[in-house]
C-alpha cells in the first residue's frame, strides 16, 4: 500500500513514536486518526496538521472508547486499511523489592494497556478491515505493533513489561495467520532506544551512558526513524508475521 492512501488509526499517537509517525502518514498525503488519552496533546497536533488529522479521546483498553474511534474515523474518512498500536506504558518493579512482592495490581495494569489494549484495538479494527476492497495484490490492510527489545532482553524491574511486549511479540504470527486469507498483513517494530518524552529528562551523564550500550549508530533512535520503518512495513507487501528489531544492536544489560 501507498503511504498517500493510507487511512491510519495511530494509538499512542499524540506522543513519541505514534506522533511522529501521525505526522509521517498525514505530510506524505494519508490520512491518520489519533487515538490517545491526552486531549492537549492530541488537539494540538490536529490544529497542526489540519484535515487529513482526528483526534479521538481513547483509552485502548476499552471496547466502547476503540469502537467509537473506529466508527468515528470512518465516518470521517470513509474507511481504515491502516493500524499502528503506540499506546504503551512502562512501569518498573521488581519482583521483590525490599522484601515486598511486585503488586498484583501494577502487574496487571501493564498487561492490560500494552498487551490487552493492543490485542482490543487489533480485534475492533480487523473487523473493518476485512471488509476493505482488496488493491491489486489483494490487500486489505495492514497492522503494526508496538513491542520493545525488552520482549528478548528484559531488564531487572521488567517483569510486568517485558511480559506484556513478549505477548505482542507472541501474538504477532498467529494474528497474521488468522488474517492472512483476508490479505490483512501483521507486523511489530521492536524499538531499543529511542528519544521520546520519555527520555526528555535525561542527564547529560545518563544520555552518554545510555548512548554508549548502543553498538552502532551510539546514539538515542530518533521518533522518524520508527516513522520510516512503519512507513517501509505499510508499503512493502512481503513483510508479514514478523518482529523486527530497531536498535542499533543493543542487547540491553541486565540493568
Ligand atoms: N521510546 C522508546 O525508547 C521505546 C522503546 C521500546 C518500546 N517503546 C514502546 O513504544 C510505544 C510508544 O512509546 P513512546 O516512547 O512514544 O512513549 P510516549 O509516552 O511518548 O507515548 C505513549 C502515548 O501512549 C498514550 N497512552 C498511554 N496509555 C494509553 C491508553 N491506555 N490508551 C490510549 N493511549 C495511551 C500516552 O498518552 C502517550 O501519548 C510504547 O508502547 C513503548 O512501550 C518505546
Amino acid at each position: 500500500m501507498k503511504i498517500q492512501e493510507s487511512i491510519a488509526l495511530v494509538t499512542g499517537g499524540a506522543s513519541g513514536l505514534g506522533e511522529a509517525t501521525v505526522r509521517n502518514i498525514v505530510q506524505n498525503g494519508g490520512k491518520a486518526a489519533i487515538l490517545d488519552l491526552s486531549e492537549e496533546r492530541g488537539n494540538r497536533l490536529v490544529e497542526e496538521l489540519g484535515g487529513n488529522a482526528i483526534f479521538f479521546k481513547t483509552n485502548v483498553t476499552s471496547e466502547e472508547d476503540v469502537q467509537k474511534a473506529i466508527d468515528g474515523t470512518i465516518a470521517r474518512f470513509g474507511s481504515i486499511n491502516t493500524v499502528v498500536n503506540c499506546a504503551g506504558i512502562g512501569n518498573p518493579e521488581k519482583t521483590v523489592s525490599r522484601g515486598k512482592a511486585h503488586g498484583y495490581e501494577s502487574f496487571k495494569n501493564v498487561i492490560e494497556i500494552n498487551l490487552i489494549g493492543t490485542f482490543n484495538v487489533i480485534r475492533l479494527a480487523a473487523e473493518k478491515l476485512v471488509e476493505n476492497q482488496p488493491d491489486v495484490e489483494g490487500e486489505r490492510g495492514v497492522i503494526i505493533n508496538t513491542a520493545s527489545v525488552a520482549a528478548f532482553d528484559g531488564q531487572i524491574g521488567q517483569a510486568a513489561y517485558s511480559a506484556s511486549k513478549g505477548g505482542v511479540v507472541g501474538m504477532t504470527l498467529p494474528i497474521a495467520r488468522d488474517l492472512a486469507k483476508s490479505g490483512v498483513r501483521v507486523v511489530t517494530i521492536a524499538p531499543g532506544l529511542i528519544e521520546t518524552p520519555l527520555f526528555g529528562t535525561l542527564s547529560d551523564k545518563a544520555r552518554t551512558a545510555l548512548e554508549a550500550q548502543v553498538p552502532f549508530p551510539s546514539r538515542l533512535g530518533r521518533p522518524s526513524e520508527y516513522a520510516q520503518l512503519a512507513q517501509s512495513i505499510i508499503e512493502n507487501v512481503l513483510l508479514n508475521g514478523e518482529t523486527i528489531r530497531l536498535d542499533g544492536a543493543i542487547r540491553m544489560a541486565p540493568r
